[in-house]
């Protein structure tokens, strides 16, 4: 009952050397590609302390863990040995990639990869030989790299080189492939969960077995809102009208989205399997954290620190359907924090939004693992694969794996020694009116308005432009007026000295703004490139602070 495919059968499977041999007559078999030809298998995901998700990839002939980041495009490795001579080639272009807790710098190499039984010859990616900004040591941590599992356009080392060489593992994975069903597949599971169903997988271009109807849950389009910066997508979804999110008291927690194109109601939510914990508006964990009692904000840390025996119930609502949140999900035990009095207390893991936040206003929240543990999730690329691949639009599917009556069985064995104490008087939230608000800082702030006026930018550059060439127009009408009024045509000159009477002459060439004389406001179609190239640059500079991964540095 504990997994659906024995752990040991996946292992085995994963280990068997039969790549380089059975690989030739997969292209084959593969013009003509039947659902019913299961060729594939789900690779493992290891869990690494419910902190971290990593599987395995064969890169230059080495076995390496690899984070799996939804949220980034690109593949990068640190070989904990000295990386093997020979199988791999240096294209002499360096590169930096930024995260939200560190930066990955190297050459860009091309090498063999292997992922699960796929093998792809002279994949690119980062060759990184200083992660120190990540953390110490991560081989010791449990990973050697990252693999970016988000669309090819984001991918910076595609940015680098030119044509197909750059492509990122997956864009190459679903080419190869010639699938028109072009999608990523996962589950992540849950340690020291006594109720957990399965073990965590991932798969390309096929289902995990038991979970096929997947495919009958609401599409979300990724879509849907319109972005700043083409190139800043993300898997993206809006939660459901004015209920995306259900309260620990059974309410929708209302609030505006910061996403200006956002539909009234509705928040963007990024799926991001790179973050530990899930980064939410401010006002929504405080409406999860701060009406339990005994609960108080870590201000360092920037999160809610609650006792851990408290029981919550809050679940996202997506496509019409609810998604809860395993209530040992909510108030997190995996970091061994304590409080001033050396007792045990748990993390609140729908984390106010701080560094991540979205200054362009893309999104309101990234959901990570805390979230994505308790949906088995379909990323579905659609036309982000190109001309092979469908011309539908990329979308996820979400299919709950958290029953709720179960998920409160397992919290009360785990949590509360196997004692229902749920409804007792110490755990009942507190009135609404006595709610606590977590401290704002100041650069929150100031991000807060950086961002009402940065995602709104193109509204305002068209607003200036518009003024600019109102004034350039108005200087010209004025300069052929002036002619007129020496030339003697009467009509025009009637109405611009009755409005220059009693004001000074400056002032006197605003007012035809509110006349009907219009010759100057059709935006000029030229302005359109002037536009993607601010566009460009605006992405260089901001476009990264976007999701990252949260790594053991939070902890
Ligand atoms: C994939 O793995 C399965 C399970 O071991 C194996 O039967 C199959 O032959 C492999 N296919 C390819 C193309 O490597
Ligand atoms: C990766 O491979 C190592 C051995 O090479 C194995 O011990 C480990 O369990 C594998 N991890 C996953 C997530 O499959
Ligand atoms: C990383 O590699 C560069 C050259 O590729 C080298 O100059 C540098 O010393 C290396 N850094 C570390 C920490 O090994
Ligand atoms: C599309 O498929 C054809 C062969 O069927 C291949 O030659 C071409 O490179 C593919 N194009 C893309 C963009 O994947
Ligand atoms: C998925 O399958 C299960 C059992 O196989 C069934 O109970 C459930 O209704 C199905 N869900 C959908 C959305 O089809
Ligand atoms: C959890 O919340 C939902 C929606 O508010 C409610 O229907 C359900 O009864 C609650 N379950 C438990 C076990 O508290
Ligand atoms: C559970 O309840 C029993 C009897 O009510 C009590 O003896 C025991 O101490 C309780 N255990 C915990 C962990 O509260």
């Amino acid at each position: 009952m504990r997994s659906l495919i024995p752990l040991t059968l996946l292992i085995a499977v994963f280990h068997t050397p039969v790549h380089a041999v059975t690989f030739p007559v997969h292209i084959q078999v593969n013009r003509n590609p039947s659902p019913s030809l299961s060729r594939r298998t789900p690779v493992p995901i290891g869990n690494i302390g419910n902190a971290q998700y990593v599987s395995n990839i064969t890169l230059a002939g080495v076995t390496l863990p690899v984070l799996l980041d939804t949220g980034s495009s690109d593949l990068w490795v640190a070989f904990p040995q000295s990386p093997p001579a020979g199988s791999i080639k240096d294209t002499g272009k360096s590169l930096t990639l930024s995260y939200a807790v560190g930066k990955a710098s190297g050459n860009i190499q091309t090498a063999q990869i292997q992922f699960g039984n796929y093998t792809l010859n002279d994949q690119a990616f980062l060759l990184v030989n200083d992660t120190s900004t990540f953390t110490s040591d991560i081989h010791s941590q449990g990973y050697d790299g990252l693999l970016g599992l988000g669309p090819n356009t984001g991918s910076l080392i595609g940015k680098k080189l030119s044509g197909s060489t750059g492509y990122s593992t997956l864009q190459r994975l679903f080419q190869q492939d010639k699938m028109t069903a072009n999608y990523i597949s996962f589950l992540l599971d849950r340690k020291s969960d006594p109720g957990e169903p399965f073990t965590g997988q991932i798969t390309v271009s096929e289902l995990v077995p038991g979970f096929e109807n997947i495919t009958s849950m609401p599409i979300l389009d990724v879509e849907t809102v319109n972005r700043i910066l083409k190139g800043d997508q993300h898997w993206q979804a809006l939660t459901d009208k004015n209920n995306g999110i259900t309260g620990p008291d059974g309410l929708p927690i209302q609030l505006k989205s910061i996403v200006p194109n956002a539909p009234s109601g509705q928040f963007v939510a990024v799926i991001d399997s790179g973050f530990t914990f899930s980064q939410v508006p401010r006002a929504i964990s405080d409406a999860i954290y701060g009406r339990v009692n005994g609960a108080y904000y870590d201000t360092q840390n920037e999160w809610w620190l609650v006792p851990c025996g408290q029981y919550l119930n809050v679940s996202f609502n997506f496509g019409g359907i609810s998604y809860p949140v395993h209530p040992l999900d909510l108030v997190d035990n995996n970091f061994n924090q304590i409080d001033s009095t050396g007792k045990q207390v748990c993390i609140g893991a729908f984390q106010p939004i701080t560094s991540a936040f979205s200054i362009l206003g893309h999104y309101d929240m990234i959901l990570g693992m805390s979230f994505l543990r308790n949906t088995y999730t379909l990323l579905n690329f659609g036309n982000w694969v190109g001309t092979n691949g469908s011309q539908a639009h990329p979308y996820i599917q979400l299919a709950s794996v958290t029953n709720v009556a179960a998920a409160r069985n397992d919290f009360i064995k785990v949590r509360l020694g196997g004692n229902d104490t749920i409804s007792d008087a110490k755990w009942a939230l507190l009135p609404a009116s006595q709610m606590q608000h977590s401290p704002i800082s100041a650069e929150e702030k100031k991000k807060a308005y950086e961002e009402k006026i940065l995602s709104r930018w193109p509204y305002i550059l068209f607003g200036c432009l518009m003024l600019v060439l109102i004034l350039v127009g108005l200087c010209i009408w004025r300069c052929c007026c002036r002619r007129g009024q020496k030339e003697g045509t009467g009509g025009k000159r009637g109405f611009f000295s009755r409005k220059r009477g009693g004001v000074n002459q400056k002032r006197s060439s605003y007012v035809p703004l509110s006349t009907p004389d219009r010759s100057a406001s059709p935006y000029p179609p030229q302005n359109a490139g002037a536009f993607a190239m601010s566009q460009q640059h605006l992405h260089e500079d901001y476009g990264r602070g976007g999701p990252g991964f949260s790594g053991h540095r939070q902890v």
